[in-house]
């Protein structure tokens, strides 16, 4: 039997409702394969700002870096938007990720068969580009998540009527999460696919070099370049030419919402930010991590019980995954997630568009949530 300690940040909104699911499906888990998992509960956040004055409470973070992993809802909402930037939810996010050096984060995007008609693109385009003619897409978008243009200088004038960002790269972040991305190409498709804007901007064109350096290392992965104007198109002209797409913090953070809208809605995205590519199979150590549905915390929808729980719940089984090497315990989740689906239900944002004939059947948070355990519970 292992023992293993998860950090919890359900935060705002939504948070604490699909998190709550998420730890349900883990204990699942738990009792089914012989683990222990352990919770610290930890405030962050909207809900850290209301309690400490501060969005990232120093002990949130010491004891979020003692487990082994951490489970995050979202955070934020409009109570505690007009607060200064460093002031606001959002920052417990940079916080943690920085604090806690995930420098890869991974957002998984495919198609699921059984939410065919909640994507918005039509056969043609899904073939499109699909190298098996087939109508549907399976990519990853992995994330630089601790540099950039969330993390560098930025400042206003004097009088406050100029102010700037800065995008800020060295080759040595640019190297690290390019590596997670082809150790990631080389499980799936194995092509890979550089977004920058590397025709206007200095720092792309520092990712582009140090890119083109570092494919040499991966002969056996086809390396291709995009501008991320074209990407954002090429997303919804044929997303199935995409395998593993590899880009700066502010792209992907833009790319991955448009990916999420592709499956059929941004409540099924899970996300896992890892420093390196993550546990083997079987490692001996646990490999921290953060996991998080890549949604924000809905403010206008929480309380009501249609938050779609299954992007938290996806998020735990990369946590099995990545953190813990627990393979098999994570596809079991995504098998169960995916049993749900087969049979039917549906949370309100992945209902299909189908109309006539649609044996769909929607349901809550908690419904949805339950199903996917007692698939797992093998009720
Ligand atoms: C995300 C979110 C965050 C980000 C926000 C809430 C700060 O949009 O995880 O994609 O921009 O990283
Ligand atoms: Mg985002």
């Amino acid at each position: 039997m292992s023992n293993y300690s998860i950090a919890l940040v359900p935060g705002d909104g939504i948070g604490p409702e699909v998190v709550s699911l998420a730890v349900d499906v883990l204990d699942a888990v738990g009792d089914k394969y012989g683990h222990v998992f352990n919770y610290v509960e930890l405030i962050a956040g909207g809900k850290a700002i209301d309690l400490t004055g501060e969005p990232l409470p120093a002990e949130t973070l010491l004891a979020a870096k003692q487990c082994d992993a951490l489970l995050l809802g979202a955070v934020g909402g409009p109570k505690w938007d007009t607060l200064p930037g460093h002031l606001r939810p959002e920052r417990a996010l940079l916080g943690l990720r920085s604090g806690l050096g995930v420098y890869a984060n991974l957002r998984p995007a495919a198609l699921l068969p059984q939410l065919r008609a909640a994507c918005p693109l039509k056969d043609e385009v899904l073939i499109a580009g699909n190298s098996e003619g087939k109508p549907d897409f399976d990519l990853l978008i992995v994330r630089e998540l601790t540099g950039g243009l969330y993390f560098g200088e930025r400042g206003r004038s004097a009088d406050g009527n100029v102010a700037f960002d800065t995008e800020t790269y060295s080759k040595a972040e640019i190297e690290r999460v390019l590596r997670v991305g082809y150790s990631a190409a080389g499980l799936r498709r194995k092509k890979l696919c550089v977004v920058d804007k590397a025709n206007v901007l200095e720092s792309s064109r520092l990712w582009r070099e140090v890119s083109r350096e570092i494919a040499k290392e991966y002969p056996g992965i086809e390396t291709s370049y995009l501008y991320v104007d074209n990407c954002a198109m090429q997303l919804i002209r044929a997303p199935g030419q995409f395998d593993v797409i590899v880009t700066s913090n502010l792209f992907g953070d833009i790319l991955s919402d448009e990916a999420s809208v592709l499956t059929g809605s941004i409540g099924m995205l899970a996300s896992a930010s890892l420093a390196g590519s993550g546990g083997a199979q079987g490692a001996a150590a646990p490999v921290m991590g953060i996991y998080e549905p890549i949604h924000g915390s809905a403010p206008d929808i929480a309380g009501q019980d249609i938050a779609n729980p299954l992007a938290a719940i996806l998020s735990a089984a990369m946590l099995l995954r990545y953190s813990f090497g627990l393979e098999k315990e994570a596809v079991a989740v995504e098998a169960a997630v995916n049993a749900a689906l087969d049979s039917g239900l549906r949370t309100r944002d992945i209902a299909g568009r189908s109309g006539a004939g649609n044996t769909e059947k929607i349901v809550g948070t908690l419904e949805m949530g339950k199903a996917v355990l007692k698939v797992l519970e093998g009720v």
